[in-house]
């Protein structure tokens, strides 16, 4: 099976979960900046930070430009991983895949939010905006403070190796 193994990561989160899956499945884990081919793969595994609510703009570019592979997708985000949002973030990057292209795989898991982005937060909207700073939303941005952590590397190096093993 060929395949690609990719990702965009601002703060060093996905590129933590694109290399432990690499280290699963024994490939390299290619940044997207080093604009990999986008066609001529068996699968292509896909990763991204979510940029509100979706895929940041590297990878949104990448997405678009793929026709008729089959994509799995993996995504860090500051939220629960088994919320709405994560799911909808998960869609959302499904959304941006060109035309004739299958979804076969979905991961998702947290990860930590930039010091700047808390600090921009607690700064930039007042109370009662719907980004202000909320004792959730602080409770939130802690908890992902430790994550990705082993357990999520672990539980991406599972999913990937059982997916890549489905599908031979
Ligand atoms: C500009 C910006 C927008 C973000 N938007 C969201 C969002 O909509 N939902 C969310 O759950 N997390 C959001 N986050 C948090 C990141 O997705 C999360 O910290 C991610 O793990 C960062 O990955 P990276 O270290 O690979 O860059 C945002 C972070 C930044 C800096």
């Amino acid at each position: 099976m060929k395949i690609l193994l990719t990702y965009s990561s601002k703060t060093g989160n996905t590129k933590k979960v694109a290399e432990a899956i690499g280290e699963a499945l024994q490939l390299r884990a290619v940044p997207v900046e080093e604009k990999p081919a986008v066609t001529g793969y068996d699968l292509v595994i896909a990763g991204y930070w979510v940029d509100r609510g979706t895929a940041d703009a590297k990878m949104k570019d990448f997405l678009g430009k793929l026709t008729s592979q089959k994509v799995a997708l993996f995504a860090t985000l500051g939220a629960e991983a088994n919320s709405e949002h994560a799911t909808q973030c998960l869609e959302n990057g499904a959304a941006l895949l060109g035309e004739g292209c299958e979804v076969v795989g979905r991961f998702i898991c947290q990860g930590k939010v930039a010091d700047e982005m808390v600090d921009m937060m607690k700064n930039m909207f007042p109370a009662g905006h719907p980004h202000a700073m909320t004792p959730e939303r602080l409770a939130r941005i802690e908890k992902a403070a430790t994550h990705p952590d082993a357990a999520d590397l672990a539980a991406a190096r599972e999913y990937f190796s059982r997916l890549c093993l489905d599908r031979q």
